[in-house]
Parts: structure tokens; C-alpha cells; sequence
């Protein structure tokens, strides 16, 4: 268990020799990670080429040196996404890779997480990804399956929500950062839950869950004060839980009350917690989630919203798979 705290993968693909920080990479053996580079010496087109020749995918690098990682990426992702010698699934694994530690910090770090400018260009990368790939949710859907957690998961419904917004409205390069960010930060009231709640195995509680319930005010409350997200970012924090029939919480607003992005983000986080469970593992295929929350939830989303869902999510390769 503690391994596993203490290294963090880094995908080949998103190293690029010579210019990569100076760090120590390791290599996963057998459950056991083994220095593969020490400080000091360069990581050479040639060290890539015999590692994915071996079949590895990821190298490792010590929780410490992790914040230098992150910012050499973050400083080289625009670059990297918008190279033709990077595949989907490569630029997949980048923005896996630069958001990491952003969404990691947003939970551990809370007054970090409001410097605006890192999350516009985390949510510019993740927009910019989006718009060139048209398998990205697809890649980045295998890249998250890695190491599934809360970030993971805000990240998810961040991609999907941004994906949604633009096939079914039109808005402007600000409104769409304001609703990733708001995207992104959904669920960053939940840094006020105990984690014997988060984490508990079992069914909680009516004492716990309404402890978890003030998540999404709690964190509005929280960010708000902040003062450095936009109305939008901050109606998606407060309101995704929010049902058209008046049936959800904080507030119990019915459809016409519930701003547009929040109903999106709801309808999102909804069906990505369907399809994925903690560990990252699909759940449930695409048009099951889609067709149950069509049945058993019915009066809870707007239909167009699901209409869209369903256009994006329910794709042909699903459907001959099902076949
Ligand atoms: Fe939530």
C-alpha cells in the first residue's frame, strides 16, 4: 500500500527526451519499482524506444519530484497537443498526466487550487484535446481506467460536460472555461467530508449521508468567498445535484430554477458514476446507463440533455460491439 503513495506513474509518451526535468525514474517490475535512472543523467530517444519495446507504458517517479513533473507538462502541453507526431491515446495520457496533481492539490491544497490562471489552462488543454481528437473520450476513457479516484472522476465529468455544452449550445471560448472550471471543482466540497464517509465500503447511514448532502453548498459557500470563479463555475458547484422534479438538493429547484451548465453537469456526473465504479472499472456499457436513467430516472433530467448524452456516448462501435 504505501508503494503505491509513494510513486507516480508518468506515461512514455509524455516524456520528451532531453528536455524532461532531472529526475529519477523507475521502472514497475513484478509489484516492485526499480531505479531505472538516477539524477544526473539524461532520458534518451533510445531509453524511450527500449522501454516501449518492453512493453512499458508508464515510468515512475517519486512523490517528492512530483511537483517539478508538473509543471515542466503543464508548461508543454499546448506544444505536445497540438503535435502531429502524438496519437490520441498519447495526448490522452498528457492531459491524464498534467491534471494530476492539479485536481490532487484542489483536494489536498484547497488555497492553491484558486489560482484561476492554472485551471484556465488546464481546462484550455482539455478543450483544445477535445476539439482535435474525435476518439479523445474514448482515449481518455483507457488513460482514467489507470488510477481512478474523486480527481479522476472530476476530470471525467469536466471532458463530458464541455463535450455536451458544445453539441448542444453554442457558447464562447470564456463561457466554455467557466464551465470546465465549474466542472472540474464540482464535487470540491466534498474536501469538507470525513473521509471514514468518502470512503466507507459499506451503505451509509441517514446520519452520513446527510453529512455528504452538503457537499455542493459547502464547497460553494467555500469558493465563493474566493472570489475567482464565475457565476457559471459556481452555479454548477452548488447545483448539480439539483433534479428537474424537485426531488434534489441543496435547494430542491425545480427545471426552470436549475441554470443550464448545472443541469448538463448533473446529468453527466450521474452517468459517469454509473458507467465507472471507485477502481475506475467500467460498470455499466454506455446505452444501459443511458436507457436507465431514461426509465428509472425519468423525471429527473431534461430529455434533450439526455437526447445529447445519448448521441455522444452511444456510439457505432458501441452499438456493433453489442451486436
Ligand atoms: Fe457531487
Amino acid at each position: 500500500m504505501e508503494v503505491k503513495a509513494t510513486y507516480v506513474p508518468v506515461s512514455l509518451e509524455s516524456i520528451e527526451p532531453l528536455i524532461f526535468p532531472d529526475v529519477a525514474l523507475f521502472i514497475k517490475t513484478g509489484g516492485n519499482f526499480v531505479l531505472y535512472k538516477n539524477h544526473g543523467r539524461d532520458f534518451s530517444e533510445h531509453d524511450r524506444e527500449r522501454l516501449a519495446r518492453n512493453g512499458v507504458e508508464f515510468v515512475f517517479v517519486s512523490n517528492e519530484e512530483m511537483d517539478v513533473i508538473t509543471s515542466h507538462m503543464e508548461a508543454s502541453a499546448e506544444r505536445m497537443l497540438k503535435s502531429d507526431l502524438l496519437d490520441a491515446k498519447a495526448k490522452g495520457k498528457m492531459i491524464y498526466q498534467t491534471s494530476i496533481n492539479f485536481v490532487d492539490d484542489m483536494f489536498n491544497n484547497p488555497d492553491k487550487s484558486t489560482d484561476l490562471d492554472r485551471t484556465k489552462r488546464l481546462v484550455e488543454n482539455l478543450m483544445l484535446y477535445l476539439s482535435n481528437s474525435p476518439d479523445a473520450i474514448k482515449s481518455l476513457e483507457s488513460v482514467m481506467s489507470h488510477n481512478y479516484h474523486t480527481f479522476v472522476h472530476s476530470l471525467q465529468v469536466a471532458s463530458l460536460t464541455l463535450l455536451m455544452h458544445s453539441e448542444a449550445y453554442t457558447l464562447s471560448r470564456d463561457e466554455m472555461l467557466d464551465v470546465g472550471a465549474g466542472a472540474i471543482f464540482h464535487d470540491f466540497g466534498k474536501i469538507f467530508v470525513p473521509q471514514e464517509i468518502l470512503n466507507k465500503s459499506g451503505k451509509l447511514n441517514d446520519a452520513e449521508i446527510q453529512v455528504l448532502k452538503r457537499h455542493p453548498e459547502e464547497g460553494y459557500q467555500f469558493l465563493q468567498k474566493k472570489s475567482v470563479l464565475s457565476p457559471v463555475a459556481l452555479s454548477i458547484i452548488r447545483m448539480h445535484h439539483e433534479r428537474c422534479n424537485g426531488s434534489g438538493y441543496p435547494l430542491g429547484l425545480q427545471s426552470r430554477d436549475i441554470p443550464r451548465s448545472a443541469q448538463v453537469a448533473g446529468v453527466v456526473d450521474v452517468y459517469c458514476t454509473l458507467t465507472s465504479d471507485n477502481s475506475g472499472n467500467k460498470t455499466m456499457p454506455p446505452h444501459i446507463a443511458v436507457q436507465l436513467m431514461r426509465n428509472q430516472m425519468k423525471e429527473l433530467f431534461a430529455p434533450n440533455l439526455m437526447n445529447t448524452l445519448e448521441k455522444l456516448v452511444c456510439t457505432e462501435d458501441v452499438q456493433q460491439f453489442i451486436l
